[in-house]
């Protein structure tokens, strides 16, 4: 497969990350916040990133790594060459003691996703996704919800963003009426396992509208090449910048998604 190299790089990668998610899983850690209480960072975000970073660095040494807890911004990137790199989505279920978080590492080329891994620690599931080569869960193809059409049979899924001062954007978005007219609603706490979910069809859509590009730039090729549709909540082209929303789905349900949102 043209991108390989690319995938099998951040899949080792990830599994190790993984491996000292699990490890301190439960356990004692140092922990700490950024921008406000609500958003954590442990030691284990920071070790699982440089973990993430120095492996990238020593096979790909001219590309691009913006990781979230080091770049902590995404600026002006013009390296043909790109990692989005989440080296613990779900902080705040990590310090909680859920066990539901993963290891985001994606790749862009010239702005396009071209390779995307996403690996959840505890269940030992690692999603693999290549541009026009479909998605694999453990090495086997998958592909999203192909039986639900309607929002009222879809099991749809989103987030809240740990800093309030976004709560403004929350209201954008009309949750009574999503509510009553989709199948359910969840909130698991990692976007980028959630659109992993989507991809693979346990999940039918799922939408947030104030995440970063580590969160969603493996996932959505996961979910595109799992054979669904990924727009921001307007309905047009996803875009990686900060502060950036999203609607991912298996397709058939996405524009009436779109229209109950806002
Ligand atoms: C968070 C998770 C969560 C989403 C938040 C993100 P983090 O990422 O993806 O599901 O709702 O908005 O910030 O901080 O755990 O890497
Ligand atoms: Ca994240
Ligand atoms: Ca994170």
């Amino acid at each position: 497969m043209k991108y390989n190299i690319y995938i099998d790089t951040a899949a080792t990668l990830a599994r190790k990350a993984g491996e000292i998610i699990r490890e301190k899983f439960g356990g004692d850690f140092e922990r700490g916040y950024k921008s406000c209480p609500s958003d954590l960072v442990t030691e284990v975000d920071r070790r699982s990133e440089s973990l993430i970073t120095r492996g990238l660095s020593e096979r790909f040494p001219g590309h691009t790594i913006i990781g979230e807890e080091n770049s902590g911004y995404v600026k002006n990137i013009t390296a043909d060459c790109t990692w989005y790199v989440d080296p613990l989505d779900g902080t705040t279920n990590f310090v909680y003691g859920i066990p539901f978080c993963s290891v985001s590492i994606g790749l862009a080329q010239n702005g396009k996703m071209v390779a995307g891994v996403v690996y959840d620690p505890f269940r030992d599931e690692c999603f693999c996704a290549a541009a026009d080569c479909g998605t694999s869960l453990n090495g086997r193809t998958v592909k999203v919800d192909q039986s639900r059409k309607t929002l009222k049979e879809a099991l749809l899924v989103t987030g809240y963003p740990e800093n309030k001062k976004f709560s403004e954007r929350l209201h954008r978005i009309n949750y009574q009426r999503v509510a009553e007219c989709c199948g359910n609603l969840r909130a698991l706490g990692s976007a980028a396992l959630e659109l992993a979910y989507i991809s693979c069809g346990r999940l039918t859509g799922f939408w947030e509208n104030t995440l970063m590009p580590w969160d969603v730039a493996a996932g959505s090729l996961l979910v595109e090449e799992g054979g669904g549709k990924v727009t921001n909540i307007n309905g047009g082209a996803l875009s990686l910048e900060n502060y950036l929303s999203i609607a991912a789905s298996n397709g058939f349900i996405h524009e009436e998604l779109l229209k109950t949102l806002l």
